[in-house]
């Protein structure tokens, strides 16, 4: 709570119900319970307790004074359906109502919402919908409602702009994460003592109201996820008694007021995440000495960091990643944020080395300087912080195997990205290294790394995703990978690895049964990015399950033994060696989306019992030796020519080659050169048959379009 008028409340409230009530209910509040019971359609067995011709003083949830007036009903977490009758406001003592989580239908019965007696009202996660509406032109005086949680409902349209005028005792007010629309209410700050106001995940659009600087006692203002434009008005820093001010993931832009923003001085948190502000960050921000987390992340700020941001002692929390801040992040003495946990500069332009200060942060846990000019080797004095995510990917640091000694203090390490870095140089095999066993992730592609798979590796035995494409490591798939009991994810890809697919690789414990792996989903400390810049994962589990084994020198045949990865999302064996037959078991891999065969020397006929893999939406098995009918069932028959191509002796209805002309035309002619039958089959099937088919070519489009744009994970 965060007014004295809310703490006297709770504490009037806690003398309540200490107090025993003497007398009991009457026959009008008791006919207004069962009126609202009479309303329910599921009642959870409240009517048990609730009976006609009992002292309702003694039902189930609810409170009453020594009057015997019914002052509390608490049925939250209940289970109850059904609708909330308007004769509950009929209970005229009744100060607390509490309905959350419960699932009912329908709206708030304005009776309630603008009670002459309710204090506290809270029906969130409650399922509710529709309107709110107006005060009834009845309500004429201030009402005494302080507290009204209506959070995480259906409600929608806009908010009844009379509501203030009435509601001047309100002290907290959310409305999150509902479907509220127009513009914020100039005239909210009606309530003189608002002090928390919660607007985040509504469709609300304009701009912040410059009427908010008249909300002197107001603490806590979040309108992140919402559609606000505009900039932040002079008049918001009038609102001093601020600390949370909270807006992320909106439309907002300019620069930050570096003269203004000093009034805020009791700022605890500044959340402008996901705008378009740009400019500096103003040197004024020093003196916000109350600051403990700082969000500037993905907007479009520039210059340099202040020097006084460590004059913000307190700071845990600084993002400033996805922006064009440049120039020397050490002009920040860092060593005087001994608060901070977690530092995030990812895809700036800061040049220099990784200031040396950082290093004192002895409570820093997530640390990302990814894809900025830092260079130079890893200071061994990271190794003194006890860091559980740690990224350095793009930026030309050198020296790896002094690096993996420094690493090899991170006994809680649990996420470790340096790909891109190390270009050229050689993979450490040091078998003394194996301090960093708690590994989840480790990200080492893109770092043209020699040599062959670590012999450390094996000792990670909670590593759940391994990413080691594009390198140039050589020799065998060693037999020890499944004893990586964790793995689900492994990327070997674009290397130069050669011999058999060693049946280990098929014995990957997480890849055949991953049941076990959402016990411990493997929360990582910053959010990582995937293939595309707008999807933040925030859990391992969130990755599919891979196994991608794709251009590199591995022959032989595909081990039979591939149809025990059942739970495997997406296979990639393509640009291989690889010969003999596409195995009948790979029908059993029903969790396959993508499946990627092209590129190697697999003959004989493609398995008609692909068709039984429902999820499929990307196939490549081009270029190989594949003969005889393309199998039109299930999945199938929605994959281009394409994914066909450069197999001479392949026919279907679906291809130039038809089947029963295979001898007819021997020159095989590239089919996506002209418009193809099978689009036009497409457009017809997808206006008949609904997205569902659109949908998946979209898949398709994003998983092999991506292979061209870089939006890898840092
Ligand atoms: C409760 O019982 C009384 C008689 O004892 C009856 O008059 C009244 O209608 C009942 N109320 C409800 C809601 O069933
Ligand atoms: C309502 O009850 C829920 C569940 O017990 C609780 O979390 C919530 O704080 C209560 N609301 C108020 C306003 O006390
Ligand atoms: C609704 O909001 C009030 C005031 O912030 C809070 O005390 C209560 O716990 C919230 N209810 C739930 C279910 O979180
Ligand atoms: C508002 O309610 C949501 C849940 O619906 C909760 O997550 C959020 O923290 C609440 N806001 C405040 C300021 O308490
Ligand atoms: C939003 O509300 C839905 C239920 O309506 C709930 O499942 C979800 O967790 C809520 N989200 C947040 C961020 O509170
Ligand atoms: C970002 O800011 C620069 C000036 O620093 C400006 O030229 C550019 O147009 C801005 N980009 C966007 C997308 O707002
Ligand atoms: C703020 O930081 C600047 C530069 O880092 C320093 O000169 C100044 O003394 C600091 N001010 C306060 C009040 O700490
Ligand atoms: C750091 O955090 C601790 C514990 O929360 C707190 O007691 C201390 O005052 C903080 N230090 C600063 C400089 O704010
Ligand atoms: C690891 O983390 C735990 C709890 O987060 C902490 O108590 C411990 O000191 C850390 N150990 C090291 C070596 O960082
Ligand atoms: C890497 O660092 C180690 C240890 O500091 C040093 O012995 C070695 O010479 C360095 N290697 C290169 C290529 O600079
Ligand atoms: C595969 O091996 C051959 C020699 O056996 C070599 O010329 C070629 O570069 C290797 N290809 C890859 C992708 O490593
Ligand atoms: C698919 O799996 C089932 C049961 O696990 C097994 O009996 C069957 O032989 C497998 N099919 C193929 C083609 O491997």
């Amino acid at each position: 709570m965060h007014s004295t008028a809310l703490v006297g409340l709770q504490l009037f409230l806690l003398l309540l119900s200490l107090a025993s009530p003497a007398s009991s209910c009457t026959e009008q509040e008791e006919h207004s319970l069962l009126q609202f019971l009479t309303g329910l359609s599921q009642d959870a067995g409240l009517a048990v307790s609730w009976r006609n011709g009992t002292d309702c003083c003694k039902w189930e949830g609810i409170t009453c004074n020594r009057d015997g007036d019914v002052t509390e009903v608490s049925l939250a977490s209940r289970g109850l359906e059904g609708r909330i009758s308007p004769h509950l406001a009929g209970l005229t003592g009744l100060l607390c109502v509490n309905l959350s989580h419960n699932s009912f239908s329908g709206g708030l019965p304005p009776e309630l919402m603008y009670s002459r007696s309710i204090i506290v009202l809270d029906v969130s996660f409650s399922r509710l919908s529709g309107v709110l509406h107006e005060p009834p032109s009845s309500v004429t005086t201030t009402l005494p409602l302080q507290v009204l949680n209506i959070s995480s409902n259906q409600f929608g349209a806009e908010f009844p702009s009379h509501t203030w005028k009435v509601m001047q005792n309100l002290v907290v007010l959310n409305a999150s994460n509902n479907s509220f629309t127009g513009h914020i209410l100039p005239s909210l700050c009606l309530s003189p003592s608002l002090a928390v106001l919660d607007l985040c995940y509504n469709q609300l659009s304009g701009g912040i109201p410059a009427a908010l600087g008249d909300c002197s006692m107001l603490k806590v203002f979040k309108v992140g996820h919402n559609k606000l434009s505009g900039t932040l008005p002079v008049e918001l820093f009038h609102a001093t008694s601020l600390e949370h001010l909270s807006i992320p993931n909106n439309g907002l832009q300019g620069e930050l007021d570096g003269a203004n923003m000093v009034k805020l001085s009791n700022l605890v948190t500044l959340d402008l995440r996901e705008n378009k502000f740009s400019g500096k960050i103003p040197g004024s921000i020093g003196q916000l000495k109350r600051l403990e987390e700082l969000y500037l992340g993905n907007n479009n700020m520039s210059g340099e960091v202040p020097s006084t941001l460590s004059n913000c002692t307190r700071l845990m929390i600084i993002d400033l990643k996805i922006n064009n801040f440049s120039g020397d992040l050490g002009r920040v003495n860092f060593s005087t944020l001994q608060n901070l946990t977690h530092l995030d500069v990812l895809r700036n332009n800061f040049s220099g080395i990784v200031p040396e200060s950082i290093y004192s942060c002895s409570n820093l846990i997530a640390l990302r300087v990814s894809l900025n000019h830092f260079h130079g080797e890893i200071s061994p004095r990271i190794g003194n912080l006890h860091l559980s995510f740690l990224s350095l990917a793009r930026n030309p640091f050198t020296n790896i195997t002094k690096a993996f000694h420094v690493f090899n203090g991170f006994r809680n390490i649990t996420t470790l990205i340096i790909a891109e870095n190390f270009v050229n140089e050689m993979m450490p095999q040091d078998e003394t290294l194996d301090g960093f066993r708690n590994l989840q992730y480790i990200h080492m592609a893109d770092s043209a790394l020699t040599g062959h798979l670590p012999v450390w590796l094996p000792k990670l035995r909670n590593l759940k995703v391994l990413k080691l494409s594009n390198n140039r490591l050589t020799g065998p798939m060693p037999s020890w990978i499944n004893s990586l009991h964790s793995l689900f994810y492994l990327d070997v890809s674009n290397n130069s690895f050669a011999g058999q697919i060693p049946i280990a690789l098929m014995e990957i414990p997480m890849l055949k049964d991953n049941t076990a792996a959402y016990l411990d989903p493997g929360h990582v400390e910053l959010p990582l990015f995937w293939r595309n810049i707008s999807r933040q994962y925030h859990f391992l589990t969130a990755f599919p399950t891979l196994l991608n084994l794709g251009i590199n020198n591995f022959t032989g045949v595909i081990p039979s033994e591939i149809g025990q990865l059942k739970v495997l999302s997406e296979l990639d064996f393509s640009s291989n060696k690889l010969y003999g037959l596409v195995p009948l078991s790979i029908c059993n891999l029903t969790k396959l989306e993508v499946l990627d065969l092209s590129n190697n020397h697999l003959r004989g006929v493609i398995p008609a019992a692909l068709e039984s893999l429902h999820f499929l939406s990307a196939l490549n098995i081009s270029n190989n030796d594949l003969e005889g009918p393309v199998p039109t069932g299930g999945q199938l028959s929605t994959f281009p020519d394409s994914s066909f191509d450069g197999n001479p002796k392949l026919c279907g209805t679906m291809l130039i080659h038809q089947c029963s002309s295979v001898r007819a035309h021997p020159i095989y002619i590239i089919s996506a050169k002209q418009p193809s039958v099978k689009v036009i089959f497409f457009i017809a099937f997808g206006l008949f048959f609904g997205v569902g088919v659109i949908y998946d070519q979209l898949v398709l489009y994003r998983y092999f379009g991506s292979a061209h744009f870089n939006c890898n994970l840092f």
